[in-house]
């Protein structure tokens, strides 16, 4: 082949493989994962839906009207684990699409690295880390349209087969989860879902209860290659063994989700956005459930 016409081969490849990325960033996977549990509990037959990472900039950001397509799901639970926005506009018309999923037993919302700052690629690439914001004027928002925000704190939710806790971090990325304050309130014969931001978190667990933490901020990955040829990034500090699903790190059973947005580039390739409806399986149902 003539070097221009290998050029030319190589070019077309690559316009190729950026419309495909562009287009799968917005092909959202709506899937169930079964949860098994270890022992009974008030768990049992509970459905969540783990949301995470939408970076919404403004009301047409990709992942806020998408988030339309998950209305019919009706879970007991939505958990949302942080990166809500990128740029402050976005903050209300994400608010309003996350309220409008009817959750049973409500919203639940905790802060990650992005709702804490907002910077452009521009700023980051030219080493300015961009505006700090006040998280309290982004929980204020998550309040006043009805969202429940958890800040290193805990809330008890009563359920029909007993009591479930929702403890919250603020952002492990940045070192704002504070355990101890996040736990103060938990009794530890019930069982607990924790919600942090970064998987990292795991870290901080402990001896402290944690039936399933949920996390986000890796996105998958967000760009894999094809059989896993070179590692995705997950930007933590530890190595977790995916970029997303269900694992055990550093002995704390955890979900992390590929979330629903992207940051810097709106681009995935090998990993497309996901919402995640985890269904959590008692120890009396069959093994075949599981499957
Ligand atoms: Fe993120």
């Amino acid at each position: 082949m003539r070097p221009l016409s290998t050029l030319a081969a190589v070019g077309a490849l690559g316009m190729g493989a950026l419309g495909w990325a562009l287009r799968e960033a917005q092909a959202l996977v709506i899937e169930t994962i079964r949860v098994p549990l270890a022992t009974a509990s008030a768990l049992d037959g509970m459905t969540v839906l783990h949301l995470t990472d939408l970076h919404a900039e403004s009301p047409r950001t990709w992942s806020v009207g998408a988030l339309r397509q998950l209305e019919r799901l009706e879970p007991d639970l939505v958990l949302v684990t942080g990166d809500v926005i990128t740029q402050p506009p976005g903050l209300r018309p994400a608010t309003r699409a996350l309220v409008a999923l009817r959750a049973r037993l409500g919203t639940f919302v905790v802060l990650g690295n992005h709702d804490h700052y907002h910077g452009t690629l521009g700023q980051r690439v030219s080493g300015k880390i961009g505006r700090f914001s006040h998280p309290e004027a982004v929980l204020g928002v998550f309040r006043e349209e009805g969202l429940n925000t958890l800040r290193n704190s805990s809330v008890r939710v009563e359920t029909e087969r007993g009591p479930v806790q929702l403890v919250g971090t603020d952002d492990p990325y940045f070192g704002m989860a504070d355990l101890n304050q996040a736990y103060a309130a938990v009794d530890s014969t019930e069982p607990v879902l924790l919600l942090a931001h970064s998987p990292d978190a795991a870290r901080l667990v402990g001896e402290r209860r944690c039936d399933l933490m949920l996390s986000g901020h890796t996105h998958g990955g967000q760009i894999l290659f094809p059989g896993g040829l070179i590692r995705g990034m997950t930007n933590t500090a530890l190595r977790l063994p995916s970029t997303y699903g269900l694992m055990v790190i550093e002995g704390v059973p955890t979900h992390v989700s590929a979330g629903v947005g992207t940051a810097n580039l709106p681009l995935r390739f090998n990993c497309p956005p996901r919402a995640t409806l985890l269904e959590f399986v008692g120890p009396g149902r069959a093994p075949e459930a599981l499957a």
